[in-house]
């Protein structure tokens, strides 16, 4: 992995992708107006792209760049306005001033929208175990320039944290946190968005173990939601009650606490 920068640079984007490799412990690559493909067939690694309002993660396929970008959480949370349900909200029980620990925070959507449900009197920390992902999708819930700006708010208050869950959980205090949610990746995974495939590349397989799932136990107050391909056993297997949605890909799985 290095780190480069958007080709039309400067200065000052210069210095921000020196300060990104030297916080990463990864090689700073000056761009010297070459392409990323010819960058990454010279060094053979993934990278890094800093620009002035997002980084952008390459795997070694070099077309898919992963980057923070709110639209399907905007999509989603205009529907909400609108009185549709959101089948995360609703498996969740979200409401204004509830704590959640969302284990896998991935490109950060359904952190969002959580933080936005359950607004400022709520606290929200997300995990992620890949440092670049980590990296990219924390900078981006920072710095994007949201238009909405209760969306932004939303962004800045999730407590990002590059950590692997069941290490997090196992620290975490009893009942510290009403739902503590996983959406694991899953090999079927449909594709939602743009920036997938390097997701794919990146993020863990970890597989979810009894162990964590003993943990969330203890960790949540009300409930533990599992994210998973309609396919999957891990509903079946770690004991989760599935509302199954007809023509969904993926499903929600509870675990009741109260
Ligand atoms: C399917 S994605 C989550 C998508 C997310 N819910 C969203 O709305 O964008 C799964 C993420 O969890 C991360 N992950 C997997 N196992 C993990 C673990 N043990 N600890 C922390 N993060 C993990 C992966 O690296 C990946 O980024």
């Amino acid at each position: 992995m290095f780190v480069t920068t958007i080709e039309k640079t400067n200065n000052v984007l210069n210095q921000k992708a020196l300060r990104t490799a030297e916080q990463l412990g990864i090689p700073y690559i000056e761009r010297n107006k070459r392409t990323i493909k010819q960058l990454q067939s010279y060094y053979n690694q993934p990278c890094l792209v800093v620009g002035k309002i997002k980084t952008e993660l390459y795997d070694l396929h070099g077309i898919d760049p992963l980057f923070f970008h709110p639209n399907m959480a905007a999509v989603r949370m205009k529907r909400i306005e609108k009185g549709e349900v959101d089948p995360f909200v609703r498996a969740a029980g979200l409401n204004q001033g509830m704590s959640i620990l969302d284990c896998t925070l991935g490109m950060g959507a359904d952190a969002l929208i959580a933080s936005y449900i359950i607004g400022s009197s709520g606290k929200i920390t997300a995990l992620e175990l890949n440092p670049f992902v980590y990296f990219v999708i924390k900078e981006g819930l920072q710095n994007y320039p949201f238009k909405n700006e209760k969306f932004g708010e939303a962004a800045g208050r999730i407590e990002a944290v590059n950590i692997d869950y069941l290490t997090f959980l196992k620290k975490a205090e009893d009942r510290s946190y009403d739902v503590v949610y996983f959406d694991p990746m899953f090999t079927e995974r449909v594709i939602e968005s743009a920036g997938i495939q390097s997701l794919s590349s990146f993020a863990s397989y970890k597989e979810l173990t009894d162990e964590a799932v003993v943990e969330a136990k203890r960790v949540a107050k009300k409930r533990i939601i599992l994210k998973d391909h309609f396919r999957s056993d891990r509903f079946s297997r770690f004991g989760f009650s599935v509302e199954k949605r007809k023509t969904a890909k993926f499903h929600f799985g509870v675990i009741e606490l109260e």
